[in-house]
């Protein structure tokens, strides 16, 4: 089983030409980087990630349970937790290039089926804006998984 307190890949970019729709579109999430990058409180964000922790661990001990285990998730490639058995559309997402930026991860969380179609994260999206900023900011902040 994963040991998830190994480091995610770094963010690499195969240069694949699959044309993913939703991942082209940069512009069309630029507003939501910045309401992410502006506004993102990351207290506020731990409260958010309540909705994600059935699915979701981060931290020292996290393990993929539902959906991947998310130490430093703010940055990474898509679809790099080790062990995680990812839908084909994350799969195809990640080579294509999807990287987790805070635009993506708006889009993501804000609608999962809308940006990726076929993923299997069985997740609504949050509705609010000030939500999705805080649990990027949350997720920002737990990159650092010590080494052992
Ligand atoms: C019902 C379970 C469930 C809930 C609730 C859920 N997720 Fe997920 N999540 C998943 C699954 C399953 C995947 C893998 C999706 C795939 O392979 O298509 C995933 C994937 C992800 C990814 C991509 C991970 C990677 O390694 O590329 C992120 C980021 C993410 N979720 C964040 C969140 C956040 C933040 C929340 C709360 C706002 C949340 N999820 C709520 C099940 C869930």
């Amino acid at each position: 089983m994963a040991t998830a307190s190994e480091p995610r890949n770094t963010a690499h970019n195969k240069g694949s030409d699959h044309a993913i729709n939703q991942l082209s579109s940069g512009h069309r999430f630029a507003g939501l980087a910045h309401a992410a990058l502006a506004e993102g409180d990351a207290e506020k964000g731990e409260k958010v990630f309540r909705k994600c922790r059935s699915c979701h661990e981060v931290g020292q001990e996290a393990k993929d349970k539902t959906g991947p285990a998310l130490n430093g998730i703010v940055g990474a490639a898509a679809g790099a937790s080790p062990d995680f058995g990812y839908s084909n559309a994350m799969k195809e997402a990640a080579e294509a290039g999807l990287v987790w930026d805070e635009a993506s991860l708006a889009a993501f969380l804000t609608k999962p089926r809308d940006f990726l179609k076929g993923t299997q994260m069985s997740f609504p999206g949050l509705r609010k804006e000030a939500d999705v900023a805080n649990v990027i900011a949350y997720l920002a902040g737990q990159q650092a998984v010590a080494e052992n």
